[in-house]
């Protein structure tokens, strides 16, 4: 009994994140306060982040308003070209202000907000940066608009969206695992920010409550390409966001369902998505009931990838939609804080596909050994990034 309860708590606890040490910066962009730079940064960005969210659903969320849902892009540049608040955008923020909150998402996003002047001011800082992304990166063509993104992307607010097709990549990913001979065992994940869909920029939907859905549609593909074993296989999840922490730490203790939202696509796409939940959980229509055991096994903790690191020997990390938000020089940072909770030979599977990935791959050494693209949304010519890197 009393063993029993030890196993328990061991499994409950992951390794402790520590601050780096300043000698394990990479050399080569090892700088004095640096750190704690960067450690001021990402609170500035968490909390930009979450109000982004709020302005987001202020303009769109049909829960506490009858106003017409106003697309928040469209916003930004009437707001830009009229130099001004638009009328519709300063009543739907009044009501989302006024409104008796209901359901998770208003009731968290309005204890945020002190004030009506307050939201104002956010969502015109929200909106100048959604200017700049949408509509000033136009006047630049291909790669240079690219660049120009992912630039805005490396200062930008931290958002905690997610969409269940961002699991199809880490699927197509782990199946290369899978078929190596001998294909790797997995037992211990770290899974570097898992999210929660939250109010996106764009189709916000509020017929589901918030979701996390990472760490137990990972863990399904994980058992179902039988490179885990039920039982056997941890997944510990790293997030600066303690709302996402908090929603993890919580669904052991709920019904454990997900719904599922996909398109059809094609075979190999509606393969996995119509056998998705079934080896992790059970399947029905478009519910997935996550095993209680494998609930039970995912921990979560804040942690942030770019100032701390585990003393871990995990077998595998994922971090998908994650990197994108740090500079070249950043990347390395995380990538070195990765390789260092991973065990010779583990993996990290992630989505960044810039050629600072290849750099560092070589310089850590942490070399890419399977990178690819594949398609996300089977009617919009839209892609992802499968890149697998191993210690
Ligand atoms: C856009 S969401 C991606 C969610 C999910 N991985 C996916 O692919 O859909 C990014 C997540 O990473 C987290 N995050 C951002 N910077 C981080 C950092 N430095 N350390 C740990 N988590 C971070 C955010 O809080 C958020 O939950």
């Amino acid at each position: 009994m009393r063993l029993a309860a030890l196993l328990v708590t061991a499994l409950a606890c992951a390794a402790e994140p520590r601050p780096v040490r300043p000698d394990e910066v990479p050399a080569s962009i090892r700088r004095e306060g640096w750190l704690a730079e960067i450690h001021r940064a990402t609170a500035q960005r968490l909390r930009d982040g979450e109000w982004d969210h709020i302005v987001y659903y202020a303009l769109q969320s049909q829960r506490f308003t009858s106003l017409p849902v106003i697309e928040p892009a469209r916003s930004a540049k009437a707001f830009h070209d009229s130099g001004a608040m638009p009328e519709d955008a300063a009543r739907r923020l009044d009501a989302f202000h006024r409104a008796k909150p209901q359901g998770e998402r208003h009731e968290r996003m309005r204890r945020m907000v002190a004030s009506l002047e307050q939201l104002r001011a956010e969502y015109e800082r929200a909106m100048r940066f959604l200017y700049e992304k949408e509509w000033a990166s136009r006047a630049r063509q291909g790669a240079d608009r690219r660049d120009f993104i992912a630039t805005l992307y490396q200062t930008r607010g931290h958002s905690t969206d997610t969409e269940l097709r961002a699991t199809y990549g880490v699927h197509t990913g782990l199946s290369t695992l899978a078929a190596m001979t001998p294909a790797p065992k997995i037992r211990r994940v770290l899974l570097i920010g898992p999210g929660l869909d939250w109010s996106p920029r764009t189709g916000l939907r509020e017929d589901t409550p918030p979701q996390t859905y990472q760490p137990y549609v990972l863990a399904d593909s994980l058992l179902r390409l039988g490179l885990a074993a039920p039982g056997d296989l941890r997944v510990d999840c790293a997030d600066i966001n303690p709302r996402v922490v908090e929603h993890i730490a919580a669904f052991a203790r709920s019904q454990r369902r997900l719904t599922l939202d996909y398109a059809r696509g094609d075979g190999d796409w509606n393969a996995y998505f119509d056998a998705l939940g079934a080896t992790a959980g059970k399947r029905a229509g478009n519910t997935f009931t996550v095993d209680r055991a494998v609930a039970g096994r995912v921990t979560a903790q804040r942690m942030n990838i770019l100032t701390e690191r585990l003393e871990a020997a995990y077998d595998l990390a994922v971090a998908t939609n994650v990197l994108l938000y740090f500079d070249d020089k950043e990347l390395g940072l995380a990538m070195a804080n990765i390789a260092h909770s991973l065990k010779p030979g583990g993996y990290l599977l992630h989505n960044d596909l810039r050629p600072a990935v290849e750099s560092w791959a070589r310089e850590l050494p942490l070399p890419v050994v399977h990178a690819r693209t594949v398609r996300l949304d089977p009617e919009r010519p839209l892609f992802d990034g499968v890149v697998v890197q191993r210690k």
